[in-house]
C-alpha cells in the first residue's frame, strides 16, 4: 500500500519512519516532507502544499491512507475534502479541529463536559477586556483565541503587560484575526505533561506521557520555541496523575466528542498542567505533537498502520496497544538566531554517525544535506531509564555538526 503523510517537519519524519516499518507499505508520499523523508527507507517527498491538489494526487497514486500532521490544513478542512471524495484519511474533521483551532471553542466544551481546566473569561471587545483586568488578580493568562504558531499566549505579571497585551492582540492585530477574541484565564502552577492519544469516536486509548522543552535557553528561560527536545515517559506522570488524567480530562473530553457528534479517527493530544490540585488540561491539539511524537514512537512496540486502521475501521476498544517498558529522549538541535532570524544553506556534517535523526529544517540539495529552517533535526534514542535514553540522544547529537548549531544541554533534567 502507498502512504500519504502532510507535513514537512520531525514529527512527520518519525511518522514515515514508523509507518515504513510495515511490510505492506510500499512507498511513503511526504507532501512536501524535508531532507531527511527524501532519503528514508520506501519515502519520497512531492512538493504539494494545496488541499485540492494533495486529493488530486491522492486519487491519482493509489494511496491508501492519509496521515496529516500539522494543525493548518486539519482546521481547513482536509480531512472532510479527502473523505467527500472518498478517500482514507486519519485526523479530525474540521469541526472537531476547532478544538484546537479555537481557545474559545475548547474552553466552552471543557466547561460543558466538566473537563477539568482553568477558570477563564472570554472577550471580543477591547474595552470589557481591560475592564476585567484592571480588577483582575496577577499574575493572568491571555491567550489569543485562534492558531498562533504557538506564540499566542502570554502571562501577564501586572496590568501594564496585560493591556500591552491586548493591545497586540487585538488592536495591532498581530496575529492576523486569532488575536481579534481572547480567552483570559486563571494562572495555574506546576509541571507539564503532553498526552498524545488515539481516538476513533467511541473509544480513546493514552499513550505512552511525554515531556517537551518549550523555550530556548536551558533552565526553561528565554522565548518559547516549537519545542527543543522531549522525554518519555514524563517523569510527573506518576499511576496517580495519570489515573486522575483519565477521570477529569481524557474521559469527559470523550463523552463530549459522542455527545457533540464530532466523529472522527484522529490524535488527541492533551497538553495538562499537574498542579497541587491534580491535573488540569490547558490545551488539545488535534493532532502528533513536535517533538513529542519523535520521542515517543519509537518507544510504541505496536504497528502504527494497523493501529491507525483499527481506530478507522471503529475496532480501538480490539486493539491492544503495546509500548516498550525503556524510555526516551529526542534533542533537536536549532540554527542560531531561532526562534528569531537565522540563516539557512549551511551544510549539515556527520549526520549517518548519529543512530537516528529525525530531520526537520532540512534540505537535501545535490547530494548534500543543507539546514532549512529553524529547528533542524532532532536525534533520538531509547534507553532502560529515561537518564541512559538522554545521555545515548546527546552522544549522537555530538557527532553532527553545521555552523551555528545550537541546542539545549538539559533535555530531561528536571
Ligand atoms: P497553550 O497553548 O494553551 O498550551 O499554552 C501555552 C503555554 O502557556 C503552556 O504550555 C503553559 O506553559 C502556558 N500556560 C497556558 N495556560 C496556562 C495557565 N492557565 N496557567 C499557567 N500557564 C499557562
Ligand atoms: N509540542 C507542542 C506542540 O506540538 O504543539
Amino acid at each position: 500500500m502507498n502512504i500519504l503523510i502532510v507535513g514537512s517537519g520531525g514529527r512527520e519524519h518519525a511518522i514515515a519512519w514508523k509507518v515504513a516499518q510495515n511490510n505492506s507499505v510500499k512507498k511513503v508520499y511526504c507532501a512536501p516532507g524535508n531532507g531527511g523523508t527524501a532519503i528514508e527507507e520506501k519515502c519520497e517527498n512531492v512538493n504539494i502544499e494545496d488541499i485540492n491538489r494533495l486529493a488530486n494526487f491522492a486519487k491519482g497514486n493509489n494511496i491508501e491512507l492519509t496521515i496529516v500532521g500539522p494543525e493548518v490544513p486539519l482546521t481547513e478542512g482536509i480531512v472532510d475534502k479527502f473523505k467527500a471524495l472518498g478517500l482514507k484519511i486519519f485526523g479530525p474533521s474540521a469541526d472537531a479541529a476547532l478544538l484546537e483551532g479555537s481557545k474559545a471553542y475548547a474552553k466552552a466544551f471543557m466547561k460543558k463536559y466538566n473537563v477539568k481546566t482553568a477558570a477563564y473569561e472570554v472577550f471580543e471587545d477591547k474595552d470589557e477586556a481591560l475592564k476585567f483586568l484592571k480588577a483582575c488578580e496577577y499574575p493572568i493568562v491571555i491567550k489569543a483565541d485562534g492558531l498562533a504558531a504557538g506564540k499566542g499566549v502570554v502571562i501577564c505579571e501586572n496590568y501594564e503587560q496585560a493591556e500591552n497585551t491586548v493591545i497586540e492582540f487585538m488592536v495591532k492585530d498581530i496575529f492576523k484575526g486569532s488575536g481579534k477574541k481572547l480567552v483570559i484565564e486563571e494562572f495555574l502552577e506546576g509541571p507539564e505533561a503532553s498526552i498524545l492519544s488515539i481516538t476513533d469516536g467511541e473509544t480513546i486509548i493514552p499513550f505512552v506521557s511525554a515531556k517537551d522543552h518549550k523555550q530556548i535557553y536551558d533552565g526553561g528561560k528565554g522565548p518559547n520555541t516549537g519545542g527543543m527536545g522531549a522525554i518519555c515517559p514524563n517523569p510527573y506522570c506518576t499511576e496517580e496523575v495519570l489515573e486522575a488524567f483519565k477521570k477529569d480530562v481524557m474521559e469527559p473530553t470523550l463523552k463530549g466528542l459522542k455527545e457533540e457528534g464530532l466523529d472522527f479517527a484522529g490524535i488527541i493530544f492533551f497538553g495538562i498542567m499537574i498542579t497541587k490540585k491534580g491535573p488540569y488540561l490547558l490545551e488539545y491539539n488535534m493532532r502528533f505533537g513536535d517533538p513529542e511524537t519523535q520521542a515517543v514512537l519509537p518507544l510504541m512496540n505496536s504497528d502504527l498502520v494497523e493501529l491507525i486502521y483499527a481506530a478507522i475501521n471503529k475496532k480501538l476498544s480490539q486493539f491492544e496497544l503495546c509500548w516498550n517498558n525503556g524510555a526516551s529522549c529526542c534533542v533537536v538541535a536549532a540554527s542560531q538566531g531561532y526562534p528569531g532570524k537565522y540563516n539557512t544553506g549551511i551544510e549539515i556534517i556527520g549526520i549517518n554517525k548519529a543512530n537516528r535523526v529525525f530531520a526537520a529544517g532540512v534540505k537535501y540539495e545535490d547530494g548534500i544535506l543543507k539546514t532549512n529552517g529553524g529547528r533542524v533535526l532532532c536525534t533520538e534514542a531509547l534507553g532502560n531509564t529515561v537518564d541512559e535514553a538522554i545521555d545515548k540522544a546527546y552522544k549522537d547529537l555530538k557527532n553532527i555538526s553545521f555552523e551555528g548549531i545550537y541546542y539545549r544541554n538539559d533535555i530531561g533534567k528536571l
